[in-house]
C-alpha cells in the first residue's frame, strides 16, 4: 500500500477510535492498540512531512507556537444571554414570549449552561479549519492550533454530504476532577494554581505554546450554530442530533419541555444533580426549541429573545475578612478560621471560612481586611479561594499564629509534617468541648440535644471536666444551665441515660482515637469483640485487623498507651456504659473463609440482603471476579461476570442452590 493511503487509512480508524473514546465512553480498542496506531501514523509522516494534513491527528499532540493571537472577525456575531434568577423573573421571560408568539405554550430545549469559555468551530466540507474565541462577538482570537488538542474535538465529521460550511459554537471547559489533579500538579511544580475550573479553561486554551494546552485536560461541548451553509434545522433538538450524528461532542443532559412548568421542573431538577455532574455548571439555559420562531422573536442589541440563562445561586463570592481567628479542636488541632462580613454563597449566608492550616494560611497570605473570593458549593465548608490583591488597601493586617493555645495558654507544638500544630495542654477546655461534640454525635452515642453550645456551657459551669461526668448530671443539675429548662433537661437526661447501652464499635468510634473513623470502628468491635483487647493490643495485633495500616496502628496503640485515656474508657465503663461486641459469626459457617461474588438480578432477597447472609456465615463478598473467588452467585440476566467465571472455573451457583446452602 502507498504511504499515502496508509496515511488516510489511519486518520480514519484514529478519528473513530478517538470519537468513541472521547466522545461516546465506548471505546472499542485497548490504549496498547490506539497507541500502536498512533506511533505508526507519526513515523509515516515523519517520513513523508509532505503527506501531513492539518486534520491529522498527530496534529492533537501540540507543537505550534505562536507570537500573538491572531484576531478573526465572526461571519456572525456570537450572542450572549440575558439572566433570570427566580421563578418571577422566569415567568415574565415566559410570558413575553407567549405574548410576542401568540401560543398558549412554548416549547423549549433546557440545557446545562457550562461554566467554561464559548468558543466558534468552522467545519469546512466536514474538515475543521478555524477555531475561535468569543472575544467582544464580533472579533474573536484565532485558537485554531490550541482547540485541535481537545481531545474530543472532532477534526473530521462523519457521513456523506456534510455542509460546505458548518460553523458551531460551544463550551470549553475543564472537568471538576480534571481541574483538581492539575492544580495539585501546578502547585507541587511551585506554579500558580488556579482559582476556579473556568479561569483555568481559558487560560489553558490562550496559550502561545500549544505543546501547553495539549497538557491541559480540556473537553468541548457543542450547543449552537453560527452560519451554516447546506443544511438548515426545523428545530434545536433537530440541530444537537444532527451534531451527534456528524461526531460533535453534545452534552446529554438535555431535554425539550413544553412552557413554564416544564423549565421548572427541568431547573429543579439540574439544580439537584448540580454536584453529581462532572463539570461545573452556573445554571440552565432554556433556548426557544423552532427555528422560525426564533427568527420572529430576534435579538435586542447583544442578546437574543430566544434564550435566557436560568441561574442557579452563585457558590463563589466575594467577600471582607474582618479577623482571623484559630480554633482548637479535640486533638489539640489548631486551625485557622476567617471571620467574614456575611455574604449568600452556595445558598446560605456564610460568616466565616476555614484556612485549614498554618501552611495554607501563609500561602494563601489572607490578612485582616482583605477582600477575599469565597466558595461553598454543595455541603462543603465555606473556603477561601484566594485574595483579591487589587482591593489591598495598605492597612490589611498579617496574622501572627499563636505559640501558645488561645483557650488554655499551654505551647502550641508542631507535628513532624509542620503543617498541623497542637495545643498541648492536658486539660484544655476547647479540646475537651470538641471531645463531647463528638462523642455525642449521631454515629457515635447519639446524645440527641447534646449540641456545640451546651457541650460548652456544660464544661463553662464546671460541671464536666471529663467525657464520663456527663453520666453523672442529674436533672436538676442540667436545670441549672441558663439554656435548659425542665422539659429539655429531663430530655437530655433520658438520652444520656439511653445512650449508655451502644454497640462496641460505636463507643470505640465515639472515643476519638486519631485516625479512626466509623468504618475503622467496626473493624476494630468485629476483630476484638472486647475494649479491653483493643485497648491492650500491640502494634502488630492492631495491623492484623482489616484496613489497618502502620500509620493507623501506631496511632491507637499510642493513644491508649496514655494513662488519661485509658482511665476515662474505664470511668466510662464505671458509669454503666455497656458497649456490646457484634453478633458471634459462627466460625464453621456454611461460607468460612469463602469469597463470593453476586452477579445479576436476585428474586428472593436484595444484594444486600444476601451479602449479609453470606457474611454471616464466615463468607465474604467481592465485587469482581478472579481467580480467588469461590462462588459466583449469579440471578436472572447475568453478564459479562458469569461468563468470565466460567472462563476461570469459579462455581457458579444459580440462585436456588444459592438458597438452599443458606
Ligand atoms: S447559548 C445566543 N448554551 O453562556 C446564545 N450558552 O452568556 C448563545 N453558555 O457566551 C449561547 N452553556 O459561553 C448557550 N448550553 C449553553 C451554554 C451557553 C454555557 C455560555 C456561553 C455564552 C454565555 C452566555
Amino acid at each position: 500500500m502507498k504511504p499515502a493511503e496508509r496515511l488516510e487509512q489511519l486518520r480514519a480508524e484514529l478519528a473513530l477510535h478517538n470519537h468513541r473514546y472521547y466522545t461516546l465512553d465506548a471505546p472499542e480498542v485497548s490504549d496498547a492498540t490506539y497507541d500502536a496506531l498512533m506511533r505508526e501514523l507519526l513515523a509515516l509522516e515523519a517520513a513523508h512531512p509532505e503527506l501531513v494534513t492539518p486534520d491529522s491527528p498527530s496534529q492533537r499532540v501540540g507543537g505550534a507556537v505562536l507570537d500573538k493571537f491572531v484576531k478573526v472577525a465572526h461571519r456572525q456575531q456570537m450572542l450572549s444571554l440575558g439572566n433570570v434568577f427566580d421563578e418571577a423573573e422566569f415567568t415574565e421571560f415566559d410570558d413575553r414570549l407567549r405574548k410576542a408568539l401568540g401560543v398558549e405554550q412554548v416549547t423549549y430545549t433546557c440545557e446545562p449552561k457550562m461554566d467554561g469559555l464559548a468558543i466558534e468551530l468552522v467545519y469546512e466540507h466536514g474538515r475543521f479549519v478555524q477555531g475561535s474565541t468569543r472575544g467582544d462577538g464580533a472579533i474573536g482570537e484565532d485558537v485554531t492550533e490550541n482547540l485541535k488538542t481537545i481531545k474530543n474535538l472532532p477534526l473530521t465529521l462523519k457521513g456523506r454530504d456534510l455542509p460546505a460550511l458548518l460553523e458551531v459554537r460551544g463550551e470549553v471547559f475543564i472537568k471538576t476532577a480534571d481541574f483538581k489533579r492539575m492544580n495539585d500538579k501546578l502547585l507541587r511544580e511551585g506554579e500558580e494554581a488556579f482559582v476556579n475550573p473556568r479561569n483555568s479553561a481559558a487560560g489553558s486554551l490562550r496559550q502561545l505554546d500549544t505543546k501547553n494546552t495539549a497538557s491541559r485536560p480540556l473537553s468541548v461541548f457543542l450547543y449552537e450554530t453560527g452560519v451554516v451553509e447546506g443544511r438548515t434545522f426545523e428545530t434545536h433538538h433537530e440541530k444537537l442530533e444532527y451534531f451527534e450524528q456528524v461526531g460533535l461532542p453534545v452534552n446529554p443532559r438535555r431535554s425539550v419541555v413544553t412552557g413554564k412548568d416544564g423549565a421548572m421542573q427541568a431547573y429543579a431538577a439540574l439544580l439537584a444533580e448540580r454536584h453529581a455532574l462532572p463539570y461545573e455548571i452556573d445554571g440552565l439555559v432554556v433556548k426557544v426549541d423552532s427555528t422560525d420562531a426564533r427568527a420572529r422573536l430576534g435579538q435586542v442589541s447583544k442578546t437574543p429573545r430566544w434564550a435566557i440563562a436560568f441561574k442557579f445561586p452563585p457558590e463563589e463570592m466575594e467577600a471582607q475578612v474582618e479577623e482571623i481567628v484559630v480554633q482548637v479542636g479535640r486533638t489539640g488541632a489548631i486551625t485557622p478560621v476567617a471571620n467574614l462580613k456575611p455574604v449568600f454563597v452556595g445558598g446560605v449566608t456564610v460568616s466565616r471560612a476555614t484556612l485549614h492550616n498554618e501552611q495554607e494560611l501563609r500561602r494563601k497570605d489572607v490578612r485582616a481586611g482583605d477582600w477575599v473570593f469565597v466558595r461553598r458549593a454543595g455541603d462543603v465548608i465555606p473556603e477561601i479561594v484566594k485574595v483579591i490583591t487589587s482591593k489591598r488597601t495598605g492597612d490589611e493586617k498579617e496574622f501572627a499564629f499563636p505559640t501558645e493555645c488561645p483557650v488554655c495558654s499551654a505551647p502550641v507544638k508542631r507535628e513532624e509534617d509542620g503543617i498541623i500544630a497542637r495545643c498541648t495542654g492536658k486539660t484544655c477546655p476547647a479540646k475537651l468541648a470538641g471531645r463531647l461534640r463528638h462523642f455525642a454525635t449521631r454515629t457515635a452515642m447519639d446524645i440527641d440535644g447534646l449540641g456545640d453550645k451546651l457541650c460548652e456551657a456544660l464544661i463553662d459551669a464546671g460541671l464536666v471536666k471529663s467525657v464520663a461526668d456527663l453520666y453523672t448530671l442529674g436533672v436538676t443539675q442540667l436545670m441549672s444551665l441558663e439554656r435548659l429548662g425542665e422539659k429539655s433537661a429531663q430530655n437530655l437526661f433520658d438520652a444520656l441515660a439511653r445512650s449508655k447501652t451502644t454497640t462496641l464499635r460505636r463507643f470505640i468510634y465515639a472515643l476519638g482515637i486519631p485516625e479512626v473513623g466509623e468504618a475503622t470502628g467496626k473493624a476494630l468491635a468485629e476483630h476484638f469483640r472486647d475494649v479491653h483487647k483493643v485497648m491492650t493490643a500491640t502494634q502488630e495485633e492492631l495491623q492484623a485487623v482489616k484496613d489497618i495500616g502502620p500509620e493507623m496502628a501506631r496511632a491507637i496503640h499510642g493513644y491508649f498507651e496514655d494513662p488519661e485515656n485509658r482511665a476515662m474508657v474505664e470511668a466510662l465503663l464505671a458509669v454503666g456504659v455497656t458497649p456490646e461486641p457484634p453478633e458471634a459469626r459462627p466460625a464453621g459457617g456454611t461460607f468460612a473463609g469463602k469469597t463470593v461474588v453476586l452477579t445479576g438480578t436476585l428474586s428472593l432477597m436484595t444484594r444486600d440482603q444476601a451479602k449479609e447472609e453470606i457474611e454471616r456465615r464466615g463468607g465474604k463478598v467481592s465485587g469482581s471476579i478472579s481467580k480467588k473467588t469461590d462462588f459466583l452467585v449469579a440471578g436472572e440476566e447475568a453478564g459479562s461476570k458469569l461468563t468470565k467465571a466460567k472462563e476461570l472455573g469459579v462455581q457458579v451457583l444459580t440462585e436456588a442452590e444459592f438458597q438452599a446452602l443458606l
